[in-house]
């Protein structure tokens, strides 16, 4: 009997001591756990980051589409540039074609020509056939630009000025986000405008610069020394935009046939333009945007347009595309 008692003593105080350790255990069990489980988060995180950044070079590049892009390339007394620009953009994977917009008194020479050809044979992916043209107007109009181009070979433009230089990664992001939208005018440099509420009379508008995208984070343009767009475009603007408009723009030469566009694009999607980041070099020394007076003029083209088109067709808008790939965190 009481030999039994003691047993049965001695079988609680085990069990409670069991019981308490096993709720110890459970306890270092479960912390343990969570160290793991945060370990292998983040080291999952970094091994995939790893893994990304270590293949880089064959997943930089998007699978290229059945049709790459066409580089429109405005150009003005600046070979050098020119031949820096179009060096660098013959390597990039999705390029078909280059259009060289020519507005000089007198043609490319024969050098260039040969210079560039060669260039263009040395540095294109796999020895791949990059189209050249220079496309050669009479007059010398802020309107060449964007001429309506009969074959061109693909849908894609990627209008770019030539003191600017994106590398191929970027240029290649900006495509994949315009074959998302087509329609829609994609580029890396935002340029907004607003309301100026000082004038009570009508309605006022006035440009924004990059410091006022840098600091509200809304834009309603993107420029078009650095855009994709559709080559319809090309087409509504030389045959279908108003012609006060390109009247406009070639008679006062304020630069302002970009605003044009990003009108154009707008009041035909009725939907804002896509920014999208990427890494720009500027190669030239820095143009007319630097001046003063520039935004004063270009609230002038704004307010301009805004008449002839009857209404404001700028959409405002915050969205920034980013490549997930070179984001750590989100
Ligand atoms: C703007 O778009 C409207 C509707 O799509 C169109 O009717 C109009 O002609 C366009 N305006 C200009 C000036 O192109």
């Amino acid at each position: 009997m009481r030999g039994n008692f003691i047993s049965r003593r001695i079988l609680q105080r085990f069990r409670h001591l069991a019981i308490s350790s096993v709720g110890s255990v459970k306890m270092k069990l479960l912390l343990c756990c969570c160290i793991a489980f945060t370990f292998v988060l983040i080291a999952g995180r970094a091994a995939s980051f790893m893994a990304w950044t270590h293949h880089h070079d064959s997943l930089r590049h998007f699978p290229t589409p059945r049709k790459g892009y066409t580089i429109l390339i405005n150009t003005w007394k600046r070979y050098d540039l020119l031949k820096q620009s179009i060096s660098h953009y013959a390597s990039c994977a999705g390029l078909e074609s280059i259009h060289i917009v020519w507005s000089e008194p007198d043609p490319p020479s024969d050098s260039l020509r040969e210079f560039i050809w060669r260039t263009i044979k040395s540095n294109s992916r796999d020895g791949k056939d990059i189209e050249l043209r220079f496309d050669i107007n009479k007059e010398d109009s802020l309107n060449n630009r964007f001429k309506e181009i009969k074959d061109l070979k693909t849908d894609a433009i990627f209008s770019i000025d030539d003191d600017v230089i994106f590398p191929c990664t970027s240029v290649e992001f900006a495509f994949s986000v315009w074959q998302s939208a087509p329609d829609t005018m994609v580029g890396f440099v935002p340029r907004s405008h607003w309301v100026d509420k000082s004038k009570e009379s009508m309605e006022y508008y006035t440009y924004g610069g990059w410091w006022s995208v840098w600091w509200m984070g809304t834009y309603s343009m993107v420029l078009s020394k650095a855009a994709f767009f559709h080559k319809k475009y090309l087409f509504l603007y030389t045959n279908q935009m108003p012609t006060s408009i390109r009247e406009y723009v070639a008679k006062n030469s304020r630069n302002c046939e970009d605003i044009a566009m990003s009108f154009l694009v707008a009041n035909t999607t009725g939907a804002p333009p896509i920014w999208v980041k990427g890494k720009i070099f500027e190669i030239g020394s820095t143009g007319i945007s630097s001046l003063g007076g520039h935004n004063k003029r270009r609230t002038q083209c704004v307010n301009k347009f805004v008449g002839e088109y009857g209404r404001m067709p700028l959409v405002s808008t915050s969205v920034k595309a980013v490549d997930s790939r070179n984001s750590l965190f989100w």
